[in-house]
């Protein structure tokens, strides 16, 4: 099943990504993790090309486009893919489904995280990361290190109030337009809607999963 996770900074794309792709059989794939990982060696040669998240704007599609392409396919993408950060314009989304058309599939399902502006604050400025395995926290659990692997927990470096207000902007300008395309397109569309701070991970996830039975998406 491939399915693209639609929402603004902070709204647990990365969160239900990971639980989705277990819970379907999936697997997650976060251009944002990417981009880090790129950052994360100099030697890479898109490293200079992935600056620029720093700064909260987004990569050229040209660049986001390659990196995708060649990323799904590999083995590990072809029983479905949960697509978090991606496509995040509309020449993106326009080259998510040639690349889907061209393996012979098609996104089955678009979920789109509606989080109020405050949760997100709130959500981001608390965020810490695994660097190793990617799973994300919050600072609101006491850990020091991921239950996963050991490592120990770090805050993202684009998680500072400047960069986030840019991250906002570049989401309203480029990626809000997609509700837009997909709601004009066949693919059948979910949205799932958080005010305030007391939906848990596990409630999200649980409103998805009612919401995938509902539409006969899983048994
Ligand atoms: P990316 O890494 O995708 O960042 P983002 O879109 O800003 O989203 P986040 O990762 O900040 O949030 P999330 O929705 O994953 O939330 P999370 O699950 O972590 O991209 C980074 C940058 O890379 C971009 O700014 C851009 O520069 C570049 N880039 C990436 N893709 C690109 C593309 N396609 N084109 C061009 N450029 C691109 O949750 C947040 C926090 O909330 C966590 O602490 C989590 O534990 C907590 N949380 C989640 N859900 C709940 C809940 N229900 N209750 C309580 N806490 C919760
Ligand atoms: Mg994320």
């Amino acid at each position: 099943m491939d399915i693209v996770l639609l929402g603004p900074p902070g709204s647990g794309k990365g969160t239900q990504g990971s639980l989705l792709a277990g819970q379907l059989g999936a697997k997650h794939l976060s251009t944002g993790d990417l981009f880090r990982e790129i950052l994360s060696n100099k030697s890479h040669p898109l490293y200079s090309k992935v600056q620029i998240i720093k700064e909260g704007k987004l990569v050229s599609d040209e660049v986001v486009n390659l990196v995708v392409q060649d990323g799904i396919k590999k083995p590990e993408y072809q029983n479905g893919i949960i697509f978090d950060g991606y496509p995040r314009t509309i020449c993106q989304a326009k080259a998510l489904d040639q690349m889907l058309s061209d393996m012979g599939r098609k996104i089955d399902l678009v979920i789109d995280l509606n989080v109020s502006q405050d949760v997100i604050l709130f959500r981001i400025l608390g965020r810490l990361v695994c660097p190793k395995c990617k799973q994300v926290f919050h600072k609101k659990q006491g850990l020091s290190n991921c239950p996963n692997c050991g490592e120990g927990l770090v805050s993202r470096t684009d998680d500072t109030e400047e960069v986030i207000v840019k991250r906002m902007q570049e989401y309203e300008a480029n990626t809000a337009p997609l509700h837009d395309y997909y709601n004009n397109s066949q693919t059948i569309h979910i949205t799932l809607s958080v005010d305030d701070t007391s939906l848990s991970v596990k409630g999200v996830n649980d409103q998805i999963m009612a919401k995938l039975k509902e539409k006969g998406i899983i048994q």
